[in-house]
């Protein structure tokens, strides 16, 4: 396995690669990784013959108030992690090579980014949009990776590859989750031993929601004010949404009468944790 921090030697090695008429999948990461996005590499290395991890923490997609400086790094563990995955190239750069001074171009997406984590946080899906486009110009993929735990982001960048004729294959994958149940995120390690508990109260709702769906109830406010109670009994929890939408547009819904999104953001002490499920 490989570790470049350059454009011109991804291309270079994906050239390579591709000469050798090696099929190319790219696992976009921030890095810190977990099993997750082992998750999304295992599947890379099943589908295509040259697999790439890039691991950018993408300043584009933070707000001014949100957590860039701490977000978890740590290359050395990651890379030992991708290895033992059977990754065969990790792209590390830093900001300044996939920003250089002057940037101006970005990819701005409608309708899909209004509700949810794109209500929540004004730049992030310009930021996750023009970072993606710029990964899929430098590895040129086959297939791209991308884990159902961001569902919205799931739709935005399947959404974007269908706009823009992008002819890459977008493969989601499930949710990896921790044995007790709470969606495994860079981001848990942000709680203490209290919050870590009370962080639980996630993916018990997402289940109530669920379950209260597949018990025939179809209207979404029942749905979603009996999950609001399930969060508000729990004292370390804040919630930032708890929302029902449509899978292909990301808009509210009122009845669950299509293929439908259960998607929640809450606050555990100060780390915003997201779960979501989706309600066929
Ligand atoms: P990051 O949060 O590092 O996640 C990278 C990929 O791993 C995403 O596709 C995400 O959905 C997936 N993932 C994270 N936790 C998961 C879990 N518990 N189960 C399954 N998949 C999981 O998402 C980003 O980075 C960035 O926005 C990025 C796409 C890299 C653009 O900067």
């Amino acid at each position: 396995m490989k570790i470049v921090s350059t454009v011109a030697e991804v291309r270079k090695y994906v050239k390579e690669a591709k000469k050798q008429d090696k099929t190319v999948g790219l696992v976009p990461t921030m890095g810190y990784l977990h099993e997750g996005h082992g998750s999304l590499i295992t599947k890379a290395r099943e589908t295509t013959d040259f697999v790439v991890v890039s691991i950018f923490v993408n300043p584009m997609q933070f707000g001014p108030t949100e957590d860039l400086e701490s977000y978890p790094r740590d290359l050395d563990k990651d890379a030992a992690f991708c290895e033992s995955l059977g990754a065969d190239l990790i792209f590390h750069p830093e900001p300044s090579e996939m920003y250089h001074e002057g940037f101006s171009s970005f990819v701005d997406m409608t309708v899909l980014t209004e509700e949810l984590c794109g209500l929540s946080r004004p730049v992030h899906f310009r930021g996750v949009c023009t970072v993606v486009n710029k990964l899929f110009n430098i590895v040129t993929p086959d297939y791209a990776f991308f884990g159902q735990k961001d569902a919205q982001q799931l739709a935005v960048i399947k959404h974007m590859v269908d706009d823009l004729n992008m002819d890459i294959k977008i493969v989601g994958c499930p949710i990896v989750r921790e044995e007790d149940g709470l969606a495994k995120s860079s981001r848990n390690t942000y709680l203490s031993a209290d919050e870590r508990k009370a962080a639980l109260i996630l993916s018990k709702s997402i289940k109530l929601g669920n379950e209260t769906f597949a018990a025939g109830e179809k209207n979404a406010k029942v749905i979603i004010d009996k999950m609001t109670e399930l969060i508000n009994s729990e004292p370390l929890a804040k919630i930032d949404y708890v929302k029902i939408v449509d899978r292909l547009t990301m808009q509210q819904i009122e009845t669950v009468d299509r293929p439908a999104l259960l998607a929640i953001a809450v606050y555990i002490g100060k780390t915003r944790l997201i779960d979501n499920c989706y309600l066929d």
